[in-house]
């Protein structure tokens, strides 16, 4: 019984040894991806707590820049961290409504997966892009479910856009708009 124990601990360590040393791959990288854009589409606490690390931090200019209403007059200031903690996103993201979140495009290297995505929304589409830091789970039982955890995230988006849809900011159409006539600059470009 206790040899048992002992062979199946060891066997254990070398499992996560063996996962340890490799990059992610193509459909872990999907994975967490998708376990990005279900927090801002279909967020819940409980669902935070299985994706992103205790320790996760969040630093984004653009939703600094929201949080203070565009002022930078308090914090966090432009450049701080946004949320230090799984605890400072949730408080932050539950205040938040859901999103229809569309991934557009994932690429990864060996432990960070990017991403551009849209808030797919009227009357103007928010994209952005998202560098996300990735760490493998050590809870062990949650490896096959949730291998790599989020445990940073650089994010910014088009803020104009998002505040045209808050009703804060509202545009004048350019007196010539050459690319609605023909699709294309009216002048072409020669360098
Ligand atoms: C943010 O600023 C805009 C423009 O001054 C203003 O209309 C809006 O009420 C402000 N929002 C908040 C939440 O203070």
């Amino acid at each position: 019984m206790f040899s048992r124990a002992i062979a199946i601990v060891s066997l254990l360590s070398f499992s996560l040894q063996s996962v340890t040393a490799t990059c992610l791959l193509d459909n872990n990288a999907q994975k967490v991806a998708q376990n990005y854009a279900t927090l801002f589409s279909n967020y819940s606490p409980q669902f935070a707590d299985q994706v992103l690390t205790k320790d996760v931090i969040d630093q984004s200019d653009s939703v600094n820049w929201l949080i203070t209403n565009g002022t930078n007059a308090c914090s966090p200031l432009l450049g701080a961290t946004t949320f230090n903690g799984r605890e400072a996103f949730k408080a932050g993201q539950s205040t938040q409504p859901n999103m229809p979140f569309t991934i557009l495009n994932v690429y990864h290297d060996c432990t960070n997966v990017f991403v551009r995505w849209n808030f797919d929304v009227k009357p103007q589409q928010v994209q952005g892009i998202s560098v996300l830091g990735t760490k493998l789970n050590t809870d062990l039982t949650k490896l096959l479910t949730q291998p790599y955890l989020i445990k940073t995230v650089y994010a910014e988006f088009n803020v104009g856009a998002f505040i045209v849809n808050l009703g804060y900011y509202q545009g004048t159409k350019p007196s010539t708009c050459k690319r609605d006539v023909l699709g294309v600059e009216a002048v072409p470009f020669t360098a």
